[in-house]
């Protein structure tokens, strides 16, 4: 991402990029906030849900609070949203561009508890990493 400012091109390389190197992980991508709903932006995995509501699933919640979501068990999250049956945890961060919400990083695991502290300050580090990159 060093040196290239293109939002998308950055979330497509991304996307890729943890789904490839980071292990049992199902769905790999970004949501980005247009009005009030999240749209599926760059991803990897199945097909996922196209839009989703602020407040709405662990995305939206992430949206909505700006605070990230460490979800041990997604079926014990009221409102989950299930785009793949196999999924059983997840990790969401939110992320901005030039001081306003621009979206959320989301990561799926068929494993329950998969992501723990340290993956989310991994990922912190990328999303503080693309954040600096599209300045
Ligand atoms: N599970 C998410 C929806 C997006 S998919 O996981 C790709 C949610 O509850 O917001």
């Amino acid at each position: 991402m060093a040196g290239e400012s293109d939002m998308i091109a950055n979330l497509a390389n991304l996307s890729a990029l943890i789904y490839m190197r980071l292990p049992d992980v199902n769905w790999a991508g970004f949501y980005l906030l247009q009005k009030d709903q999240l749209v599926l932006g760059p991803f990897q995995g199945k097909p996922a849900c196209i839009r989703i509501p602020l407040g709405t699933g662990v995305c939206g919640t992430a949206a909505k609070t700006g605070l990230a979501q460490c979800i041990y068990d997604v079926h014990e999250f009221t409102g989950h949203i299930a785009c793949d049956a196999q999924s059983n945890s997840e990790a969401v961060l939110p992320f901005y561009h030039q001081g306003k919400l621009w979206g959320v990083m989301d990561l799926d695991s068929p494993s329950v508890g998969r992501f723990d502290q340290d993956d989310m300050n991994g990922l912190q580090v990328l999303v503080d990493l693309l954040q600096e990159a599209v300045g």
